[in-house]
């Protein structure tokens, strides 16, 4: 049976927030999405839908180990399974082509070729259960500042081989679907962006659907012309009933339409079906995961701490507060049972260490926790909290149409997902809770929302913000999170009512926001920090940062840690040199201040297992096994790409060309503090001659240490632009030798079409390649 085209149309525009629209008549059912990369988000932004929170993308790309990815991709899919997901909006294969972007944590690499056999390999892992995989987002959306007008301005053969290398490969392997991006490419709206995905329909033969990020489309005829299949979320605003209209008017065809629809019907017909759970067990891969790609980049022995020290400690605010993700819509709550970085170190040692903490500094959230008891007891059995409670209009003295206790200082409702109250229409909130203040001083007091809020304290309105957020990019709102902030002088122990009060005027979304910071005493936490450090045998010091360093709508302005954890570094590493630095950041950072540390280890957002695989790795049970998915520049200067700001006409010039991140620095001669593919393990190793063999490449690898440990040898094109071409994992025992296969990557080597031959450099870091071998092309 042949659908009319007012079916056809309709398929064309999401039924929901999160769903297609069902073809009851085909025995076709919606496809039910959540977003990714890290797991399966809750579609309600609920704190209360917990779910498995994998390695960030920046973690699992730091791997090297696609194998690995694939098994991490199978898990998120059978959480989905278990979630009634038949497709996740991930993975994100844009480039962390700034270190200060504000999602380079969910992006694998700086490097495209890396990136994108990261993100087939997890599609096809994620695939591999049945669940979908919607690669996203298309393209050039590598940045944040002023995304949903951004131009990204970047001639044809970059825009190919750097920034759609990595979707071509998600096609080939068969992902679901593409995600169109909320900026502009070349003038055209991503969901509009004929070229670019021309190149798709018709270069790749891409037979998947193309859907449009959330509330980024524009237009009916350009973009169902452009190649654009699916407009989400649902119900329609430029697709469904009013594509039909467009090919009644004759600005589309009818064959558009019903291609459209076809696509949209095969995704269902992949994803809308039976799933089939991959036989993994959660925690060992997640521990597993996390330690491969934690990258150790100085070592001086002090790693893995010796069995016989008698007093470790244990400073920094991540050890007790660690980051885990940033704060984007595909935040997942992570389950209560993870072990801190502390609690896990605690447990590992304790038996044969005496491990003592001081975190040296706040953990410095832009926005902190308000931890409140409710207002009310609601008979939930919850004792954390606010109370919040939902109106119609703007009267708070009205009865509340309904109440619930919320532990979390952010809320998000989205218009028909949420039930509370009809957030399209006016209405309000009003969340109350009791704070007892842990210190006599000043109270900082936060509040935010996308709509004029107030917070009061004992009454009194203490904080407000009045102005009502324009509603072109309420996502980007939501996600950046700015507050307002006041101070309140309370004694320890005085007990204070807390209420917030959010009026709104009609959205599709809305979201309110508070917390509370205790009066801070940076030196005392300092000098207690200090004589922690003094006294032990050896330091970890856990830095790092906030969910709130990496939101959707913001970018960074540069690459430093917080100053005052750098102040804690310099005076912890001056009263004790055995200190190992662990960094928990989802980018490229400012390393120079760990030059003196006898140990750095970057951790990323290694995922739930966190605690877990750090101790091991500490301990020495386990080798962390990453290598540098980013370049870590000596100075800001020397990246490529820095400042994300567009020029005051909406432009972002791609002006570095191909010669991103590591190629930039290396066109200029200039040394990264720690380059790309940097990282050393627990032993040593020797690599052999590479020689040719077909159209491969292969050398020996030796073990040449004393523990078992692996090495990741990568294969470059030695002309400009020097870019990875292969690279290769191989874990071996002490004294043994293996013979790696680098097969350098046919679409990397297309640039150098019309050569018979090429150099290519083989080692260990885009900066140690001291093997070379010449390749015969074609
Ligand atoms: C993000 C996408 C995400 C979507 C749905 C957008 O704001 O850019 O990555 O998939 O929201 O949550």
């Amino acid at each position: 049976m042949t659908l009319s085209l007012e079916e056809q149309a309709r398929l064309t525009a999401g039924a929901t927030m999160w769903t297609t629209g069902a073809v009851a008549e085909l025995g076709l059912r919606e496809v039910a999405m959540a977003d990714g990369p890290m797991g399966v988000a809750s579609g309600k932004i609920d704190e209360r839908e917990v779910s498995i929170l994998t390695p960030a993308p920046v973690s699992l790309g730091a791997s090297w180990d696609l194998d690995l990815l694939a098994r991490v991709g199978a898990l998120v899919g059978n959480d989905a399974i278990a979630r009634g997901v038949d497709a996740l909006l991930a993975p994100n294969v844009n480039l962390a082509r700034s270190p200060n972007a504000g999602r380079a944590f969910e992006y694998y690499s700086e490097d495209p070729l890396l990136a994108g056999l990261c993100g087939a390999a997890w599609v096809r892992g994620i695939q591999s259960t049945g669940t979908g995989a919607v690669a996203k987002h298309f393209v050039c959306n590598d940045s944040e500042t002023e995304r949903d007008t951004m131009n990204a301005v970047i001639d044809d053969e970059t825009l190919r081989q750097v920034y759609l290398l990595p979707f071509e490969l998600a096609c080939e392997a068969g992902c679901a679907g593409i995600m169109t991006a909320y900026n502009r490419v070349n003038g055209d709206w991503c969901a509009e962006a004929a070229h670019a995905l021309s190149i798709v329909r018709d270069e790749w033969q891409y037979d998947g659907v193309l859907m449009s990020d959330f509330f980024a489309t524009h237009s009916t005829a350009a973009t169902l012309n452009a190649g654009l299949d699916l407009e989400m979320p649902g119900p329609a605003r430029f697709l469904g009933a009013k594509a039909a209209d467009a090919v009644a008017a004759g600005e589309v065809s009818a064959e558009r339409v019903a291609d459209a629809a076809e696509r949209v019907m095969r995704f269902a017909r992949r994803f809308g079906g039976d799933k089939t759970p991959a036989d993994l067990d959660a925690n060992t891969l997640l521990t597993e995961a996390a330690v491969a790609g934690m990258v150790l980049l100085r070592n001086d022995g002090l790693l893995p701490l010796a069995a016989d020290l008698p007093t470790i400690a244990v400073i920094g605010p991540n050890a007790t507060a660690p980051c885990y993700q940033g704060g984007t819509f595909a935040r997942i709550a992570v389950t209560p049972d993870a072990p801190t970085p502390l609690a896990a170190i605690e447990a590992e040692f304790a038996a044969r260490a005496r491990i003592v903490h001081e975190p040296g500094v706040d953990p410095q959230p832009r926005l902190p926790a308000m931890p409140v008891v409710p207002a009310l007891d609601l008979g939930d059995g919850c004792t954390e909290g606010m109370t919040v409670e939902y109106f119609t209009g703007h009267d708070l003295s009205a009865a509340p149409l309904t109440r619930e206790t919320r532990a979390t200082n952010s809320l998000v409702w989205f218009h028909g997902v949420h039930e509370q109250t009809r957030f399209n229409e006016a209405g309000a909130v009003r969340a109350r809770g009791w704070y007892t203040a842990p210190a006599s001083g000043l109270h900082r007091f936060y509040v935010g929302a996308t709509g004029p809020v107030s917070l009061w304290v004992d009454g009194v309105d203490v904080v407000a913000r009045a102005e009502q957020p324009a509603a072109s990019d309420i996502m980007g709102v939501l996600k950046a999170g700015d507050a307002a902030h006041a101070d309140v002088a309370l004694e320890a122990g005085q007990r204070v009512a807390v209420e917030v009060q959010f009026r709104f005027a009609p959205a599709r979304a809305q979201g309110l926001w508070y917390g509370v910071r205790a009066p801070d005493t940076p030196d005392a936490m300092l000098a207690r920090a200090v004589e922690a450090a003094r006294a032990a045998d050896a330091v970890v010091l856990m830095l790092g940062e906030t969910a709130d360093a990496s939101v959707e709508s913001k970018d960074r302005a540069d690459t430093r840690l917080d100053a005052g954890q750098l102040r804690l570094a310099e005076a912890v590493m001056a009263a004790n040199p055995r200190t190992a630095i662990v960094v928990n950041v989802g980018h490229a950072f400012d390393a120079n201040f760990a030059e003196g540390a006898a140990a750095l280890l970057v951790a990323w957002y290694p995922g739930q297992a966190f605690g877990t695989a750090l101790a091991d790795v500490l301990a020495g049970k386990r080798e962390p096994g990453g290598r540098l998915p980013v370049t870590l520049a000596r100075d800001e200067a020397d990246y490529p790409a820095f400042s994300l700001k567009p020029a005051a006409n909406g432009d972002l010039a791609y002006g570095e060309g191909l010669l991103t991140g590591y190629r930039g620095l290396r066109a200029k001669g200039i040394a990264a503090l720690y380059p790309f593919g940097a990282g050393q393990g627990y032993t040593s190793f020797a690599l052999g001659e590479p020689r040719v063999d077909g159209g491969a490449i292969r050398l020996t690898v030796t073990n040449t240490g004393n523990r078992t440990g692996s090495e990741v040898v990568q294969a470059y094109l030695a002309a400009s632009p020097f870019a990875l071409v292969a690279h290769a994992r191989v874990t071996l025992a002490p004294g043994e030798s293996a013979e790696v296969m680098l097969r350098p990557d046919s679409r990397v080597l297309r640039s150098m079409a019309g050569m018979a031959s090429v150099t290519i450099r083989v080692g260990r870091s885009a900066e140690d390649v001291p093997l070379s071998v010449e390749f015969r092309l074609g």
